[in-house]
């Protein structure tokens, strides 16, 4: 599948992809809640939208290759990742995912979902 044709599929399904969202003060909130709402909000398309609760693999959509086959799309769980391995992800320079967006988090930021989303499916 082509980028174009990601980037096209992507924004039908998420049109909130193409939006900036306003700063957040997070004095008064735990860890986790900052987590959480980082998770959901993160400056761009939240990571639940494809990642879900991060505890399974995700479906996010099925379409049919060149030669007619059906393929599909899928999100990775992300809760019992290592944080390095997190970190490495979430920093990876643009372009190297066809499908899952490049973020601009802080280190804290991404801590933050980081255990967010490994305490999640621990409750
Ligand atoms: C548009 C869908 C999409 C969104 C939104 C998204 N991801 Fe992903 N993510 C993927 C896909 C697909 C992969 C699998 C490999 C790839 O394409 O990079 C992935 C891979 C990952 C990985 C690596 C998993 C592994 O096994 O190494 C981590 C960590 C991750 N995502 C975290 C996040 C976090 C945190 C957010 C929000 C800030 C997020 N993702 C938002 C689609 C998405």
């Amino acid at each position: 599948m082509k980028y174009n044709t990601v980037v096209f599929i992507i924004s039908f399904l998420f049109p909130s992809f193409l939006y900036a969202n306003e700063p957040i003060d997070a004095s008064f909130i735990t860890k986790f809640e900052y987590g959480a709402m980082l998770y959901r909000n993160p400056r761009g398309i939240g990571c639940n939208k494809c990642h879900g609760k991060g505890d399974k693999t995700v479906t996010i959509a099925m379409y049919k290759d060149k030669k007619g086959i059906t393929q599909s799309l899928k999100a990775p769980p992300i809760s019992k990742l290592s944080y390095v391995s997190f970190m490495a992800k979430l920093k990876a320079k643009k372009n190297r995912s066809l499908v899952m967006p490049t973020y601009f988090l802080t280190d804290d930021e991404i801590k933050s979902i980081y255990h967010y989303v490994t305490n999640l499916n621990k409750k």
